[in-house]
Formats: C-alpha cells, sequence, structure tokens
C-alpha cells in the first residue's frame, strides 16, 4: 500500500522519548507478583491472562531496556510453569518420537492465568510460536545482560523438547487462527527458539542435535513452500503475507538483515500492510473491521530498521506514538484505515472496545525507540 513520508509532525523527539519512559512504567506497573505480564489488564476477553507470546516480545523489550528485574520475573514464571507440566511434556515428546502424536488438546496451552493455571475459558489453544519465542527472549536476554541462563535451564530444555519433537504440526497462528495451515511466522519462532536454545550451551549433546536436526528441517520447509516472489508468505504454499513475517528478520533475525529474504520480506509487508506508517495483519483480517497495529507497525519499523531504511523506522514509531492516549497508552488496533469496516460492530458487541492498554504494544514502541536511539537504557533507569 503507499505510505506518506512522514509521520504526525506535532510529536517532538522529547515527546517520543516520553512515552518510551511511560511505556517501561506502564508495563512494570502492571505486572504481576507471579512475574506475569498481563496482556491487557482490563479487557474483556484477555483479563487475567498472560501469553508465551506477547510476554515473551514484552520481557525482550524490557531486558533491552535494562529492566533486568521485569524480564527475569517473567521468565521465572515461564519457567514454573514448564517445569510443572514436565510429565506432560515428556509424554508429547515420547507420543511425537512413537509415530502417535497426542492430540491438539494436550498439547501446551497458549496462555495462562497468573498463578500458573489453564484457566477455565475456551480459547483457541496450541500455539507453538510462544515457546519459540520465550526461548529467544530468554536466550537473549542472557546474551544482552551478561547473566547467567542456569535458573532458567530446565525449562529452556523442555521447552526445546517440546518444539523439536512438534514443529511440523500446524496450529492456530499469532492471531489465534486457521489452524488447519502451517505458519511461516510460526515456523520462524519455532527456529529462532530452537537455535537459541543451542546457542545457549545448554542443551546436552543429544537434544541439541534434535534441535538441530528440527530447525533445519523447518528452514528447509519454509525454503520450499514458505516463499513466493522471494518474499517469506504468510502460510505454506500461501501468496498472501502476514505482518508477523516483519519479526523474523527483527527483532528475532531469524533471516538476519544480510539474508535474501529479508529486504524483499519487508517491502512486500510495506507494500502489501503498511498505510502511513500504521500496520495491518494481513489483507483479509475482519478483527474489530480490520485496523492498523501500534504494536506491527514498531515490529515492521524494528525490520526496516534492520535492512537499513531509518526512515520508515522512524515514521513507524511516530505513527505509533500517535495513537497513544493521553495516559501513554497504548491500543491493540486503531480504526483509522479499516479493512471489513462493516465487521467492526460485531466485535464491538462481542468483547466491548478495542484492548486498550495492550502491553505488547507499549513493549513494541519501547523497543523501537530504543534501537532508534530516541531513549537511552540510561534515561530510562534514571
Ligand atoms: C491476538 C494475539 C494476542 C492476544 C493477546 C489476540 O487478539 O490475536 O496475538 O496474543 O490477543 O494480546
Amino acid at each position: 500500500m503507499t505510505s506518506a513520508l512522514s509521520g504526525p509532525p506535532e510529536l517532538t523527539t522529547t515527546d517520543l522519548a516520553r512515552l518510551a519512559v511511560e511505556s517501561r512504567a506502564l508495563i512494570a506497573s502492571y505486572q504481576d507478583a507471579s512475574g506475569a505480564y498481563p496482556a491487557s489488564p482490563d479487557f474483556s476477553a484477555y483479563r487475567g491472562y498472560s501469553w508465551f507470546r506477547d510476554g515473551a516480545f514484552i520481557a525482550d523489550a524490557m531486558s533491552a531496556a535494562g529492566d533486568t528485574v521485569s524480564a527475569e520475573a517473567f521468565h521465572g514464571w515461564c519457567a514454573g510453569i514448564l517445569i510443572a507440566r514436565r510429565t506432560r511434556v515428556e509424554e508429547i515428546v515420547a507420543a511425537a518420537r512413537a509415530g502417535t502424536p497426542v492430540p491438539d488438546a494436550q498439547m501446551l496451552a497458549t496462555r495462562f492465568r497468573f498463578d500458573g493455571a489453564e484457566g477455565g475459558d475456551d480459547w483457541w489453544d496450541f500455539q507453538l510460536d510462544g515457546y519459540g519465542t520465550w526461548v529467544w527472549a530468554v536466550v537473549e536476554h542472557g546474551r544482552r545482560s551478561g547473566r547467567l541462563l542456569t535458573p532458567w535451564t530446565d525449562a529452556i530444555r523442555l521447552a526445546v523438547a517440546y518444539l523439536a519433537s512438534s514443529w511440523d504440526r500446524p496450529c492456530y497462528d499469532w492471531w489465534e487462527e486457521h489452524s488447519a495451515e502451517t505458519h511461516v511466522s510460526t515456523l520462524g519462532c519455532v527456529v529462532a527458539g530452537l537455535e537459541a536454545g543451542i546457542r545457549s550451551g545448554l542443551l546436552g549433546a543429544e537434544l541439541e542435535e534434535e534441535a538441530a536436526s528440527a530447525a533445519a528441517s523447518a528452514r528447509a520447509l519454509i525454503a520450499e513452500q514458505g516463499i513466493r516472489d522471494g518474499h517469506l508468505v504468510k502460510w505454506l504454499g500461501s501468496r498472501e503475507v502476514d505482518a508477523s513475517l516483519a519479526s523474523l528478520i527483527a527483532p528475532l533475525a531469524v533471516f538476519p538483515a544480510d539474508d535474501a529474504l529479508a529486504a524483499p520480506t519487508v517491502d512486500a509487508v510495506a507494500d502489501a500492510l503498511d498505510v502511513d506508517g500504521g500496520v495491518h495483519r494481513y489483507l483479509a483480517d475482519t478483527f474489530y473491521g480490520g485496523g492498523q497495529w501500534p504494536l506491527l507497525s514498531c515490529i515492521l519499523g524494528l525490520a526496516s530498521l534492520a535492512v537499513g531504511d531509518r526512515a520508515a523506522a522512524e515514521q513507524h514509531l511516530r505513527w505509533a506514538a500517535a495513537t497513544s492516549t493521553a495516559a501513554g497508552e497504548i491500543p491493540e488496533q486503531v480504526d483509522q484505515h479499516l479493512l471489513a469496516p462493516g465487521r467492526r460492530e460485531e466485535w464491538l458487541d462481542r468483547w466491548g472496545t478495542v484492548a486498550c492498554p495492550l502491553l505488547w504494544s507499549s513493549a513494541m514502541y519501547l523497543r523501537l525507540a530504543l534501537e532508534l536511539g530516541v531513549v537511552t537504557p540510561a534515561e530510562l533507569a534514571s
């Protein structure tokens, strides 16, 4: 889609930096004593739950901001959830090895209550990406901070064994949709986790070999069926893109800036889904009418910056900042440009107004602001 070259002129660099400070404070203020990051404190459908996917990205942003305590509290919460399910993971792995994989309903959940329980509400469970992104986030935190990963060793091993055993199963995607497909973003998040697990040096020889073999197979599958016209696509065999693909360029760096897929994928996502800096999830989106998502603008901003387009990254940051409320809260999506306006009302009736604040939105804003140098960890700490 076409995109204008400048963001809202009224936002100064000081405003952008202030919002980064507020974003960090907002995330810290809502983090539960257990370490869980609520997806959105008051939104009807998310209240009381924390997602591995959202949380891993939030923890990564807090780690980049220098907030080791917050990031590690979340990693500890995730580790507790995995360790409490050790037997279940072992059964899943054994069944997959025996060629009799467990049904989807027995795979690990996508979101948990703050006390670590699954909770009683029905959800589109069985999504693999969050476990991969979590392993990536914890290992990346260790690299960035120089902190030892020892407290999370067991949980990292369990998550890697889980992913290595089941990486090729179709499951719900980032948007908790299309469970019959194999999603390229999901595969990429799994690869990020497996390869981070290997980099951690904590797996032991046998698991390391399994992780390497699964990661190589997942990469080969993407290469065979997840690319069209030189860029990544939404699911295997699809022609469409999904904005979540930009995360595989940055921050996950599964296909880093110098990979032949990186720049074409950033371009394809921008061409299809970016309108004036605000980014849609995918063209057929109807959720709340299919608006633009600040967190995706910031992810595309990180990917754009990685491939050398700083102007685009700044425009995405400005656009995301302009969606914030006076209290510095950033919503899940905004309705300035809807892909399916006729479908907005049904979601308002079903779940109420769009989630705001969404902690993942604040996190991606913070992460991009740091990457652009709009604010530094030292400034955030003062
Ligand atoms: C999104 C997910 C997200 C969840 C919690 C859902 O609407 O599709 O990606 O994890 O909200 O924020």
